[in-house]
């Protein structure tokens, strides 16, 4: 089976020049952190590139197919232009979001909205811009949407997020298609939100179902029971309703490889699971051939990315570890702290070195918890060595914060020995900029 860049720790065009530095996008690391400073998201614009191709080829038998590039994983003007570009739609979730996308010139019907609990202001700019679908997730932004729509005299295809009752082995966290989930209507309500629609909710065209069953999976089965499972509900739909559904939404979930241990399976593995499931469903419950829906988002970016941090203090407990701070952590990449996230690393200006040491990666942040890297194997580091974090390119950058009031870092995107910033430094103005103080202090 071919293989696929999720299944790499580093970026695809990463090598080790003549000087021993780390080199990504024909880009020496060591000349990036000093031109555009640290702590510097790294994004390989090649790996993205072909990550999306592997997608599309892994998919290229079945016509009927859009693949919806999962924005929460890491949203910027250039990113969605880049998968615009490759020929993907995009999962928003939020008005900020769907405004990032829109700004930078995609066509709104390749748009699809999810979210829990998207506000009547999300909804109408969903509404207002047109754009494709809207998967809708509860019964009171059934009523909500339908209300926007008749107001505005207009109708949306929506698609109903359900919870297909599916445990993946995947962080707790992370885990969104098992019953007890905050997420979509469970099975048993969906007759009901069906009958809505057909009689009272007319400005909703209902096209399908979506599910999501998790994030970093590394199993394949739980995709075919997917499948099975709204192939299933189809044909109760329209054995019950004289409803046929047609679209099919499967979410996104494909793990990526942060360490040596992880095993995700790749495109090809994945797109050979859901269309056998598809095949099989389409004869065991005499459906139509579906119009399915993926939605992706850490195996397009993650591997692509990577954070290049300055090492400066360290301490030697007595008889214990020894901790290398850095400067950058928990606020730039919060995964470690919050999911127990393991990454693998290297030191960009020292790659290839036989004395080497185990050392602790601690984060500049004022939490005993923010350490980046627990115990790794690394060249003796010194202050000033830039450290190079793997396969940050997902859920960094967009869930970073300003925690103990310190700037976002800047990202830049590299490409035949090319570097262009995607993201600037905050700076400490931007920091304040949103302060207002009150006239009668
Ligand atoms: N579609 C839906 C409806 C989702 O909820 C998600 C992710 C995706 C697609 C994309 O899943 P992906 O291909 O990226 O696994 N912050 C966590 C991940 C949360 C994922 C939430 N939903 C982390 O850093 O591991």
């Amino acid at each position: 089976m071919r293989k696929s860049d999720n299944q790499n720790i580093m970026p695809s065009t990463t090598q080790v020049n003549n000087e021993n530095h780390l080199e990504i996008g024909g880009c020496d690391c060591v000349e990036l952190a000093d031109k555009y400073g640290t702590p510097l998201y790294v994004i390989d614009e090649q790996t993205i590139r072909r990550i999306s191709k592997q997608y599309k080829e892994a998919f290229c038998k079945y016509k009927n197919i859009k693949m919806l590039y999962a924005s929460k994983a890491l949203m910027t003007k250039a990113i969605a232009k880049i998968m615009d570009q490759e020929g993907f739609g995009f999962d928003v979730v939020s008005a900020g979001e769907l405004y990032t996308v829109l700004k930078s010139n995609v066509d709104s019907k390749n748009i699809l909205f999810n979210g829990n609990n998207k506000s009547i202001e999300e909804l109408e700019m969903a509404v207002d811009n047109e754009i494709g679908y809207i998967s809708v997730d509860n019964f009171l932004e059934l009523a909500l949407l339908d209300n926007i729509l008749k107001t505005k005299h207009k109708t949306q295809d929506i698609l109903l997020r359900i919870t297909p009752g599916i445990e993946c082995h995947t962080h707790e966290y992370i885990q969104t298609g098992h019953l007890d989930s905050k997420f979509g209507f469970d099975l048993t309500q969906l007759d009901e939100a069906i009958e809505l629609i057909k009689d009272e909710y007319t400005s909703l065209n209902l096209k399908g179902l979506h599910a999501h069953i998790g994030s970093q999976i590394f199993e394949t089965q739980v995709y075919y029971d997917e499948v099975q499972v709204i192939c299933k509900e189809f044909k109760r739909i329209k054995d019950k309703f004289n409803i046929e559904l047609t679209h099919m939404n499967l979410g996104g979930g494909l793990g990526v490889t942060y360490t040596k241990k992880d095993t995700p399976p790749s495109t090809y593995e994945i797109a050979r699971i859901i269309l056998n499931s598809i095949e099989d469903g389409m004869k065991k419950y005499n459906i139509r051939e579906p119009y399915i829906f993926i939605e992706p988002g850490r195996s397009i970016v993650a591997t692509a990315g990577c954070t290049l941090y300055t090492v400066g203090s360290s301490k030697q407990v007595p008889k214990g570890k020894k901790y290398v701070a850095v400067d950058g952590g928990m606020a730039d990449n919060p995964r470690p702290s919050m999911y127990q996230a393991i990454y693998t690393a290297k030191v960009a200006n020292n790659v290839e070195c036989n004395n080497k040491e185990i050392v602790t990666i601690a984060g500049r942040f004022c939490e005993s918890g923010d350490i980046l890297i627990k115990d790794i194997e690394l060249p003796q580091v010194q202050e000033g060595d830039i450290i190079c974090i793997f396969n940050t390119g997902a859920y960094g950058y967009s869930m970073s914060s300003n925690y103990n009031r310190v700037t976002k870092p800047a990202m830049v995107l590299v490409n035949n020995q090319k570097s262009d910033i995607i993201i600037k430094r905050e700076s400490y103005d931007d920091l304040i900029s949103h302060d207002i103080v009150p006239e009668h202090l």
